[in-house]
């Protein structure tokens, strides 16, 4: 309704604008077509800046220490789970140490930088405020309640603590706005590791219980659950990072008993691909059976895999914009990351013993001098580097491992490719509940 008046108003104005131009100039008839097409290119351009500033989506957070903003600084729970201390942090862009597990910034910092959004507050940070989303994750945490229990936020408490944020904004805004902005909303979820790591690999009990294939199909259940759950608090627009190859963090190498040369954890990737196949197989499915569920997957497996396998070919890239306006991504020779195995902060084989800063037990800790060239910046956190990219390959990435939509489309691009879907797809009469 709104935007109707918006480009009503923008017509009226723009006929006006032709009248008054052809009164005080009595310009010729080519002259004056010349001038519908400047004055109709403006306002084209008037009607995309005007929505893009009047509305913001807003960004919901849920997860564990891939995506927490701080939220453990505000829990009782171990120094492992804990990210408030030098030096994380210590890269600059923040005064100091925020609870984020990396030398700066995480990823879904950047997704709500490319997103025109400030940064997403932690949810239990007391005066924070949602109107442009709340960030619940919580590092530790994962999808089933069992995995570090009592130490984190897991993923049904994250849940109750969005349905607050909802009352909360209805409260604030009226039914009607808040419920735009909950199903406008794009809803970003990166969870499971610890449920394989911890949870699983970490507990003989569980491992006693369960095959490798039930308890993944238990862990994706449970996560299945929680994205119903969100679909029908009117959530529609989902985001998922999927998981790395778990057994190449610097922490399961340095585990790896078997392999003298110091490869990867195969158990422990094994899982997480079970876990990246299943969800796979269950967006798809969601997707079919729930009207206007849009969603974006990525191949951070295999993205991630490559930057370790192949540090030298990856790196600090910078875009450049070529003569037709194309952005190209550039990476300069002196960029490169240097090492894709070994952390930058930690102690050990490979820096895979979890000790940087804070009361950890094993105090003492080794701290590359550039963060920037590794992909670990700790025994079990990627380096701020490692954020960026990734967050730039699943805002725009190429479609063979970002998909079916990228976080860009979801943020700014559902509406125009649902109306091109409506007209290939429905008859014209038939409405998509949106
Ligand atoms: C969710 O996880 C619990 C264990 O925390 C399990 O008992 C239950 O069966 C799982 N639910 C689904 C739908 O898989
Ligand atoms: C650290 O030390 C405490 C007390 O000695 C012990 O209970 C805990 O299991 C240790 N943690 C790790 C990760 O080794």
């Amino acid at each position: 309704m709104s935007k109707g008046c918006t480009k009503l108003k923008l017509k009226l104005s723009t006929s006006h604008l032709i009248h008054f131009l052809m009164a005080t100039h009595k310009v010729c008839l080519s002259e004056f077509w010349a001038v519908i097409h400047v004055v109709l290119a403006l306002s084209i351009c008037l009607v995309g800046s005007e929505t893009e500033t009047a509305r913001r989506t807003a960004l919901f957070i849920f997860g564990d220490s891939t995506v927490d903003p701080g939220n453990n600084n505000y829990i009782k729970t171990i120094p492992e789970n804990q990210a408030d201390y030098t030096p994380y942090g210590q890269n600059g862009f923040f005064q100091g140490p925020t609870g984020r597990f990396s030398d700066g910034r995480v990823i879904i910092d950047y997704i709500a930088e490319y997103a025109g959004l400030p940064l997403i507050p932690p949810f239990l940070q007391s005066s924070a405020k949602f109107i442009y989303g709340a960030n619940f994750a919580s590092g530790g945490a994962g999808v089933l309640t069992e995995t570090n229990q009592g130490l984190v936020i897991d993923l049904q408490t994250q849940l109750k603590y969005f349905e607050e944020v909802r009352t909360l904004l209805i409260t604030e805004l009226g039914e009607a706005q808040a419920k735009e902005l909950i199903s406008e909303a794009v809803y970003f979820i990166s969870i499971g590791s610890n449920d394989y790591l911890a949870g699983y690999l970490g507990n003989p009990r569980m491992q006693e219980l369960y095959q490798p294939e039930e308890y993944v199909r238990m862990v994706i259940g449970n996560l299945t659950h929680s994205i119903q759950v969100l679909y029908e608090k009117g959530g529609r627009r989902f985001g998922f990072l999927s998981l790395s190859p778990l057994g190449c963090l610097p922490a399961l190498r340095a585990l790896n008993s078997r392999a003298s040369d110091g490869g990867c954890l195969e158990e422990a990737s094994a899982l997480a691909l079970a876990h990246n196949n299943a969800l796979s197989a269950v967006l798809a499915t969601l997707e079919q059976m729930l009207k206007g569920f849009y969603y974006c997957k990525n191949n951070f497996y295999d993205w991630l895999l490559d930057r370790i396998t192949k540090p030298t070919e990856y790196g600090r890239s910078s875009l450049k914009q070529n003569a037709w306006g194309l952005s190209l991504s550039i990476i300069s020779h002196t960029h490169r990351f240097k090492d894709g195995v070994t952390a930058c902060c930690g102690t050990g084989p490979y820096g895979g013993i979890f000790t940087c800063g804070g009361t950890k037990n094993v105090t003492e800790y080794h701290l590359c001098e550039h963060a920037d060239e590794y992909v670990w910046w700790d025994s079990f956190h990627a380096s701020e580097r490692i954020h960026e990219q990734c967050a730039r390959a699943i805002w725009s990435g190429p479609s063979n491992s970002v998909g079916p939509y990228s976080l860009e489309d979801l943020f700014f691009n559902i509406e125009r490719k649902h109306t091109i879907a409506d007209i290939a797809d429905y008859p014209k009469d038939q409405q998509m509940i949106y």
